[in-house]
């Protein structure tokens, strides 16, 4: 390809085949799709301008209607002839629109999910599940955002096909809110229910929107889970972030000693958590950032949950260095006033004690 006329049949072809590429180049979508070509990365890709809507493909779960029933005849409903659900559910969708404030009455959401049983616990019509996840959210006066978050969670883990339980956990009288303490109080309750595999630290404001997030734990390690919120722009808002939602398996609870009893008011016990899962020997793992996604209900910060100082922070988890042996599950003291199957969740109202680091009332003592 050396010749010197321009017009040579040679220079065309070379014109041609720039031409081409610049083609193929700018229909992948230009520099970042031609990288993601050749670096072939594994997080699939989903499309969140257009999701689907919550409810979508449930109507098709309702058992079909069975004859000796309905002819009169009782019959035993044992579940032993179902087969395995598959490992992947045939119902998922990927994205699912979120609405953040529910006009509907518990009684109605309740009507939208006819399979939720009491305590709002739910196993697969059709299939035997393969999995069995305790979703638990430590509460206080937050109706509107509950509503919000059991009309949502209810058919997201529905399309999972997962065998689950709803429970809040209600921290009773006007103490400080002690998140790490209502989540341990939650875990411990859980398991009295039932053999759990899976336990979901779960905030109460937090809409996964997603279904490809799988309430799912992982064997090997304690996994984060909301790791794109809308709060911080999909992103984590620092590597070590352990907040809003995630998963341990029994084992790896005990393994690290559960979760501190000590974090009064808000902020810091996340990454007293993460600490634990460290100081106990195991990582933590992530589900991919396209998959994580969540929206954040929006509030002012409540009355009784003030945030933590930073130095207060510090002084904790520098503690937690120490004393994660003996803070956490092991030294749990709580007294559980009622525990109350709902339609939709379980409701376990607790008194866990008041902080003792808050001074009474009026402090005479103004020394320190
Ligand atoms: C679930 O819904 C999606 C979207 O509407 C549909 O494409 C898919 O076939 C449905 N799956 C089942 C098992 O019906
Ligand atoms: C909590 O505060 C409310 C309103 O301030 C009060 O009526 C109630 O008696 C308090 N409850 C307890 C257990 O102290
Ligand atoms: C849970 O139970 C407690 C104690 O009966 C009650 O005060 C509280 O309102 C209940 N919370 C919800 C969300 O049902």
């Amino acid at each position: 390809c050396m010749g010197r006329s321009l017009d040579s049949p040679c220079t065309l072809a070379i014109l041609v085949g720039f031409q081409f590429a610049f083609v193929v180049y700018f229909s992948l979508g230009g520099f970042k799709g031609l990288v993601s070509v050749l670096v072939r990365s594994s997080d699939p890709e989903f499309d969140y301008s257009k999701p689907h809507d919550v409810y979508t493909n449930l109507s098709q779960l309702v058992p079909p209607p069975n004859p000796a029933e309905t002819a009169g005849i009782a019959v035993a409903t044992g579940r032993g002839h179902l087969k395995d659900c598959p490992e992947t559910s045939p119902l998922l969708v990927g994205p699912v629109a979120v609405v953040l404030s529910s006009s509907l009455s518990l009684a109605q959401i309740q009507e939208r999910n006819p399979l939720v049983l009491p305590g709002g616990r739910y196993l697969p019509p059709d299939c035997e599940p393969r999995h069995h996840t305790a979703v638990i959210i430590p509460y206080r006066n937050r109706q509107a955002h509950l509503r919000a978050l059991l009309y949502h969670i209810h058919p997201f883990l529905q399309r999972q096909q997962l065998h689950y339980g709803i429970y809040i956990v209600h921290q009773a009288g006007n103490a400080t809110f002690n998140r790490a303490k209502l989540l341990n109080v939650g875990v411990k309750e859980a398991l009295r229910d039932e053999e759990w595999q899976c336990l979901f630290l779960h905030d109460v404001d937090l809409l996964p929107e997603n279904d490809h997030n799988l309430y799912v734990c992982d064997r090997k390690s304690p996994k984060h889970v909301s790791v794109a919120m809308d709060k911080f722009r999909y992103r984590l808002p620092y590597p070590q972030y352990f907040g809003g939602v995630s998963a341990v398996t029994p084992d790896q609870y005990l393994k690290m000693n559960g979760f501190p009893n000590q974090y009064w008011g808000w902020g810091g016990e996340d990454d007293d958590i993460a600490a634990r899962v460290r100081l106990s020997g195991m990582k933590i793992i992530r589900p991919s950032v396209s998959v994580g996604h969540y929206k954040m209900i929006k509030h002012r910060g409540d009355k009784g949950n003030e945030e933590n100082p930073r130095s207060l922070r510090f002084d904790l988890l520098m503690r937690t260095r120490r004393n994660w042996n003996s803070d956490g599950v092991n030294s749990l003291t709580y007294e559980l006033l009622s525990k109350k199957l709902e339609p939709l969740y379980t409701n376990l109202s607790v008194n866990i004690g008041e902080d003792p680091r808050k001074p009474q009332k009026k402090p005479l003592d103004t020394s320190s």
